[in-house]
């Protein structure tokens, strides 16, 4: 990405919230022509209906301001707007432990014996290294979660931008750019509550959004690599989703998928595939499959990954 276009550039704006205009002092704005965002805690919250966006979400996003910025004040203004918000509506998260996705943290946990076998490395790290030979400059981590593969991808791209519609994660990624430690707690079965510590560079390449990826704010071929982590097996039309990535990557542009994907019984993943056998030029191939089929252990289990790399060969309009 050159370095004179920033975020705002590139950006497909929604619609326009007229009341942001009114802000409370510690809900900053960024403005694009008419277009406005909330961003709280770093993090610009860009979805389609915002107000809705905060009504389902706004748990989580209370939590993150109480977590990562000290704004007592949020709380008022949030009941007053949007009550009663219902605290009920916390989504499940699967990465609630914090650090996990993050190089070292998995050397830092104590594995049961019949792990030992599978590989240390996870995923990211094997896509990582197969992409990175490949100097791609605007990355976008689809689904980055606690932003531990958007943080790798900062190491080789110019610019990297990681979206998760997730407010409580994406804010947590967007601190743990910043961070040069990232603490974590974990549960062992067998001895109980552990706490330790990764060490990492702080990053400045990256802009973590909240944002749908039904509902990407890119229109324009600027990407030169998406990686899509642990996410199209959780939403329904991926086909569509892999549609609009043609789009936004550059003809020769970089895709990774990594997924716990049973061929067998996802029969909405069919399409998916297709598209990428159609469009596609698959780079990594195992045993003449286009998927590399990954066993390693990550937390307590062993875990199946598949992972398809390829290449775009020409942009849909
Ligand atoms: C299983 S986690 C994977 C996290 C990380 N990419 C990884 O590989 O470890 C799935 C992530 O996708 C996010 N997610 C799920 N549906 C999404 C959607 N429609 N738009 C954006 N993010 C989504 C979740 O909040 C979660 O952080």
């Amino acid at each position: 990405m050159p370095q004179e276009l920033s975020l705002w550039d590139i950006l497909r704006s929604p619609s326009s919230y007229e009341e942001l205009e009114q802000l409370e002092p510690w809900l900053y704005a960024c403005s694009q022509g008419d277009n406005l965002f909330p961003i709280i805690c770093n993090t610009p919250l860009i979805q389609p209906d915002t107000d809705q966006y905060i009504r389902q979400y706004g748990e989580a996003i209370l939590k993150a301001m109480a977590l990562f910025e000290n704004h007592e004040e949020c709380s008022d203004w949030f009941k007053k707007r949007y009550s009663p918000l219902s605290f009920q509506d916390m989504p499940m998260v699967d990465t609630l432990i914090e650090g996990e996705g993050f190089p070292g943290f998995m050397d830092q946990i104590n594995l049961p014996s019949f792990l030992v076998p599978f590989q240390m490395d996870n995923t990211e790290d094997l896509v990582f290294d197969i992409v990175g030979k490949h100097h791609p400059g605007l990355g976008l981590d689809l689904g980055c979660g606690q932003g531990g593969m958007t943080y790798r991808m900062s190491r080789i791209c110019t610019r990297v931008i990681g979206v998760d519609n997730h407010f409580f994660l994406a804010a947590l990624a967007n601190k743990h750019m910043a961070a040069t430690e990232i603490g974590f707690q974990y549960y062992d079965p067998l001895t109980g509550t552990n706490t330790g510590s990764v060490s990492k560079k702080p990053v400045d390449n990256v802009q973590i959004i909240c944002a749908d990826v039904t509902a990407l704010p890119f229109s324009e071929p600027v990407f030169d690599w998406v990686h899509i982590g642990h996410l199209i097996d959780l939403i329904d039309h991926p086909e569509e989703l892999l549609t609009h990535i043609m789009k936004i990557l550059k003809p020769g542009g970089t895709l990774s998928v990594a997924t716990p994907m049973d061929f067998e019984q996802v029969g909405h993943l069919d399409e998916f595939v297709a598209i990428l056998n159609e469009d596609f030029t698959c780079t990594h191939c195992e045993e003449s499959m286009p998927w590399i089929r990954y066993n390693h252990k990550r937390r307590w289990v062993i875990h199946e990954d598949w992972i398809w790399i390829g290449k775009l060969r020409k942009q849909v309009k």
